[in-house]
């Protein structure tokens, strides 16, 4: 069911309270290194600030358990907030909490254009509450409700703009929503978008219709791995995860056992036989005996033997691919084929980009899952050339395996 948006409120001298997902890569020293979920989100900001609105934004930052302020001050996301300021060129007042007496007064302060960034709102613990263990639990259902409440009063509207969190039931993306029934309820401009791209790639794909799927566990695969193969015309695999489909057939991925998931060989079969022609191992892999940059490497095909590892699709394996890739239409691409951060683990990865770009051009869809695959396509420098590259990791994944987002539900129809 299509959701109304922020572009059908009147958002003029309305608190605006919107959920966005501000968890960015951050080195050491707290500097961010990755600023794109900020930017993506600013859209709907602007919508907002330019339609005289008072915008409150709320985000998590990090995994942050909530019960140890001082061990929990390193995921602030005041260098979020000067971030946004910088982007925006106006300021961004930033409160020291989500919740409280101290925010409630900066809120009431605000004036028409205004905006602030509330403090991680997982530095309370009822942020991250699930709704299944409140459901047992009836003093859990109230510290969620209670901390959901506290932000839900503060605002006239409530919108969606954290596509890369839709996928969790965190009190700021599910209860406040649920809480603020009766006013406007809105999905912003990011979380449209990554519904539209992903929604119509899997629905509705001009064929042939191809998925690239890669990473360590094939764990956290299987779901997305069945759900495509039911849809698409051919489904690539790469990256670590190959290595337990190989033990599934019987074949040594050699020294790399020992990322095998070894209780999961059994689903990786059923795959096999499910996927048949379908789904594409790697015939051959860049294989070394440890996992070091410059460390000299062998190009294996078939077997691996049992003093080297794989840590990368060999060049047949990616002339394979990419004539599969080539002639498609649609693709989807989640996880990276090697190990892509490390040189020369990361030409195969770097030469799918490359197709995925060039058939792109060549005026198919492409998307993008977020995380891994998403940082791989911009080392490439290719981000720009994909139709679109999501901001979610695990979002993006549940969604390709047909989950529906309960965050998402709960908001007005369109
Ligand atoms: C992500 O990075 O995938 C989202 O921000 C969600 O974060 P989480 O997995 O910690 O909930």
């Amino acid at each position: 069911m299509a959701k109304k948006t922020i572009a059908d409120v009147d958002v003029k001298s309305k608190r605006v309270l919107m959920r966005v997902d501000f968890n960015v890569p951050q080195d050491d020293s707290g500097a961010i290194t990755d600023d794109r979920r900020i930017r993506m989100a600013l859209p709907s900001i602007r919508k907002v600030l330019d339609g005289g609105g008072r915008l409150i934004l709320m985000s998590h930052l990090g995994r942050p358990k909530g019960k140890d302020p001082e061990a929990d001050k390193k995921w602030t996301l005041a260098p979020a907030a000067k971030r946004l300021g910088e982007l925006l060129n106006q300021e961004v007042i930033f409160a020291p909490d989500c919740v409280g007496s101290e925010v409630e007064k900066i809120v009431a302060g605000m004036t028409d254009g205004q905006c602030c960034l509330l403090e991680n709102v997982r530095f309370h613990a009822a942020e991250q509450i699930k709704d299944k263990d409140a459901a047992k639990d009836s003093t859990l259902r109230e510290q969620k409700d209670g901390f959901a409440r506290q932000m839900a009063d503060m605002a006239d509207v409530y919108v969606n703009d954290a596509f890369g969190t839709c996928h969790r039931d965190n009190a700021s993306m599910l209860t406040v929503p649920q809480q603020m029934q009766g006013k406007p309820r809105v999905v912003g401009f990011l979380v449209e978008k990554e519904l539209k791209y992903l929604g119509e790639a899997l629905n509705n794909p001009q064929r042939p219709f191809v998925a690239i799927l890669g990473g360590k566990k094939v764990s956290d695969k299987i779901g997305v791995i069945e759900a495509l193969l039911g849809k698409c015309d051919a489904v690539l695999i790469g990256g670590a995860m190959n290595f337990t489909f190989m033990c599934a057939q019987g074949r040594s991925p050699g020294k790399s056992m020992i990322i095998v998931e070894k209780d999961k060989i059994g689903e990786a079969r059923h795959l096999l036989e499910l996927g048949g022609s379908k789904l594409k191992l790697p015939v051959d892999f860049v294989a070394a005996t440890d996992l070091k940059e410059g460390i000299e490497t062998q190009l294996i095909e078939g077997d691996l033997p049992d003093d080297l590892r794989g840590f990368d699709i060999g060049p047949k394996t990616c002339k394979a691919y990419s004539e599969i890739v080539t002639n498609a239409r649609t693709i989807v691409w989640n996880g990276p084929m090697g190990v892509f951060e490390i040189k020369p683990f990361d030409v195969g990865t770097i030469a799918i980009a490359q197709v995925v770009a060039e058939t792109t051009d060549g005026g198919a869809i492409s998307v993008i899952g977020g995380g891994d695959s998403a940082l791989a396509v911009d080392k490439a420098g290719l981000s720009e050339k994909m139709s679109h590259v999501s901001t979610g990791g695990g979002a993006s994944l549940e969604f390709m395996e047909g989950k529906s987002f309960a965050a998402v539900e709960v908001l007005d129809d369109a």
